[in-house]
């Protein structure tokens, strides 16, 4: 790919930031093709904004309760992505749901991860739904977003043993580290424009 179609990610985190430095990472040791453009954070003093701070990777907080309603909001973000020419829009930890509008400008441009094996366990508390649910097995998926929560074509998922004395904690920790290695492998394979939307289904191109 030429310099001049080099693919440009932005990232939207609202708290700790520990994907958004897997991704960071990944571009950084060039394992993912394109560059990372901008982190968003919807909140000031995020960890995302920090880490990024220290890698530096430009941040912009947009931060929601200076832009009211959530079409105004959304409307700012879209403008900062739109100046940075952004290809790829990466929800990492970003805890809005997005209005119609925006998913619909960044259709099959915008990945979110989610840590349970969807459909399993949508939306919050997912490590918590699967051990009240008491299934031996859960993990993280990494799926193009659409309309519904949590509801997009699934691109990548690795699966994560649940154990008898497994805490929400323990276990958000042992999905977390399959997180951070499937999601920038997502990102890769898109970058790759190796991934191919076939209604419900992803297609990984050789
Ligand atoms: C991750 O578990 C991710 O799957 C979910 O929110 C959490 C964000 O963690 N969507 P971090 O901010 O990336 O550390």
């Amino acid at each position: 790919m030429s310099e001049a179609a080099r693919l440009r990610i932005a990232v939207l985190a609202s708290g700790r930031g520990s994907n958004f430095e897997a991704i960071a990472r990944a571009v950084a040791a060039r394992s993912i093709p394109a560059d990372l453009s901008v982190l968003v954070t919807d909140r000031p003093g995020t960890g995302a904004e920090a880490i990024a701070r220290a890698r530096g990777v430009e941040t912009l907080c947009l931060d929601a309760r200076e832009h009211p309603g959530r079409d105004a909001h959304e409307k700012a973000i879209v403008s900062a992505l739109e100046q940075r020419q952004v290809g790829l829009v990466c929800l990492a930890g970003y805890l809005r749901l997005l209005g119609s509008a925006f998913v619909g400008h960044y259709r099959a441009r915008m990945l979110n991860i989610h840590p349970s094996l969807l459909p399993a366990f949508p939306g919050l508390h997912p490590q918590r739904q699967a051990l009240a649910h008491g299934v031996r097995v859960t993990g993280a998926t990494v799926h193009f977003v659409d309309e519904g929560t949590d509801t997009g074509p699934i691109v990548i998922q690795a699966a994560v043993p649940v154990r008898g004395d497994d805490t929400e904690e323990t276990l958000s920790a042992r999905i977390l580290a399959e997180e951070h290695r499937i999601y920038p492998e997502a990102i890769r394979l898109f970058a790759e424009g190796r991934l191919a939307i076939d209604g419900r289904c992803v297609h990984i191109r050789e």
